[in-house]
């Protein structure tokens, strides 16, 4: 999908649809006044090119603008559009730039099936400011990702939409540079969640480095990719014990982004859980709904895909991203649940439960970032099922052992649509992970799972600002929305984006 900005008026805006956003607003004395309620302005003039038919709609009651609610016309008289469609935002004092990315989402949904091939949005002037075009383009973008890589069917791409039109009233740099920021996000976005949507036996550590590899060579990223050999010489016992299972071999991904002027010596690791897949280990998993586990490796993409539109959007700080992949899998060469193994920082680890293997390969790699000079830490990570049992699907779990670093997480998770939650890491919690024999456990007990899983990583930061983001419950949608498919989120990638942005 090719995306751009039309700065004529919007009669002349040739597309297959153009889409008004209207906001709900209680209709003025007397319905024949509902054309007042109109707004923003564009939607006044829309209605009026076209006859008076949105005022038409909201005076019957057919139409409300409601969020996501739209009514379409076609083959308008007066507008060069073949469809008006209007589209509900909601009250106007309630829409922030995540309901524009849903409505810009849900207008592509819509119309995507119905064979059309350009749509245009109208936004003037109250929604020209530059976050919301961004949003809106990453709205229709994120919308157009189909999880279907898989499927054969040769009728699959007939529907396809080829042309995202943002309307604005006058043409502008800013807009210009927030249209490119925001197809760059989603794409990249779009990069993690083809990732994650690969099935254990395509996607395989060695394929994920490929894959990175590649994505660095077209970015200009560099890119370094630690086989068992080089991670055995450094000292990786912790995460070579999780790989050991499996005939596919780990692989460490590190790809780097230097600004051309850096504004400070800090230096970002992004690090991102990477288990293609996941299935317990000896301490093996139910069968039912094992198949998710494909997803284990969500963290990881999502740190890739950050990475794409980082090299892409160049923020003045340096930034490197470690993602250890391997594959969970029990066998006669697996690690065995009271095996005891050394992480590359010295500390002894006794595996209790060979699937709470995500914290053991995470600390491997953190240890590397901090020896590699990396100043602030975050990681992703399909850790722990607790955290779906705590924050369910809407928000992330963000665990830190500083303050002010997560506020800053929390604060770019918030200005891209993100929702995430401080959790919890009191010293309480380490006495769950007590080890008779080894420095440290690597499960807590039944209770507080998702924080005692912080609490283990936090073992290996070093003192380092450092925030945790379990993605467990948020990496997956469990079912479609109007503005998005089922399957993988690409959540994180935004927030990681935004964040290097506003360094
Ligand atoms: N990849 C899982 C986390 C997970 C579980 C994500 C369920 C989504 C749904 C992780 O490796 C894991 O298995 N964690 C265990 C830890 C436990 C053994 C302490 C869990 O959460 O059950
Ligand atoms: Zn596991
Ligand atoms: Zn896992």
């Amino acid at each position: 999908m090719q995306t751009r900005i039309d700065t004529r008026p919007l009669e002349q805006i040739d597309a297959d649809a153009l889409v008004i956003p209207v906001f709900e607003r209680p209709a003025p004395e007397g319905l024949a006044a509902a054309g007042e309620a109109l707004a923003p302005a564009s939607a006044r003039a829309a209605n009026e090119k076209a006859g008076g038919w949105i005022e038409e709609c909201l005076r019957t009651g057919e139409f409300s603008a409601k969020a996501l609610e739209s009514v379409t016309l076609h083959r308008p008289s007066g507008v060069r559009a073949r469809r008006l469609v209007a589209l509900g935002l909601g009250k106007p004092d309630k829409c922030t730039n995540a309901d524009l990315r849903k409505a810009a989402g849900a207008a592509l949904r819509l119309l995507k099936p119905k064979g059309v091939r350009s749509i245009a949005l109208l936004l003037d002037p109250e929604l020209a400011a530059p976050d919301l075009v961004s949003a809106a383009v990453e709205g229709a973008f994120l919308a157009d990702f189909e999880p279907d890589a898989y499927k054969t069917d040769p009728k699959k791409n007939e529907k396809a939409v080829d042309e995202f039109i943002v309307v604005l009233a006058e043409p502008s740099t800013k807009a210009d540079e927030a249209l490119r920021r925001g197809q760059i996000l989603a794409e990249s976005q779009n990069f993690t969640r083809a990732l994650v949507n690969e099935p254990g036996n395509r996607l395989t550590p060695l394929v994920l480095a490929d894959r990175a590899r590649a994505m660095a060579e077209e970015t200009g990223l560099s890119c370094e990719v630690l086989d068992r050999e080089q991670m055995k010489q450094l000292g990786m016992g912790s995460l070579l014990g999780v790989a050991q299972g499996s005939a596919n071999p780990p692989a460490l991904i590190v790809l780097s982004y230097k600004p051309p002027r850096a504004l400070s010596n800090d230096h970002l690791a992004l690090v991102g859980k990477g288990v293609t897949f996941d299935t317990g280990g000896i301490s093996i998993k139910p069968s039912e709904g094992m198949e998710k586990m494909k997803y284990d490796m969500a963290g990881g993409a999502a740190v890739l895909g950050a990475m794409r539109a980082i090299a892409q959007l160049k923020p003045s700080i340096s930034v490197t991203a470690f993602v250890p992949a391997v594959e969970n899998m029990p066998g006669s060469a697996a690690q065995r649940p009271g095996d005891i193994v050394t992480s590359m920082n010295g500390k002894t680890i006794e595996v209790l439960n060979t699937d709470a293997e995500g914290r053991l390969i995470l600390i491997d790699a953190i240890t590397y970032a901090i020896r590699q000079g990396c100043t602030h830490l975050v990681d992703a990570a399909t850790l722990t099922g607790a955290i779906v049992v705590a924050l369910g699907n809407v928000h992330v779990g963000a665990f830190t052992n500083d303050e002010d670093f997560r506020a800053k997480v929390i604060a770019a998770a918030k200005a891209e649509g993100e929702k995430m939650w401080a959790m919890p890491l009191d010293d309480e919690y380490k006495e769950q992970l007590k080890s008779a024999f080894a420095d440290l456990a690597n499960i807590g007990g039944r209770w507080g799972g998702a924080v005692t899983a912080a609490k283990f990583i936090e073992e290996f930061v070093e003192e380092k600002p450092w925030v945790h983001l379990d993605i467990a419950g948020t990496a997956w949608v469990e079912e479609a929305k109007p503005f998005l498919s089922k399957g993988p989120s690409g959540v994180a990638v935004r927030t990681f984006v935004n964040l290097a942005l506003n360094w």
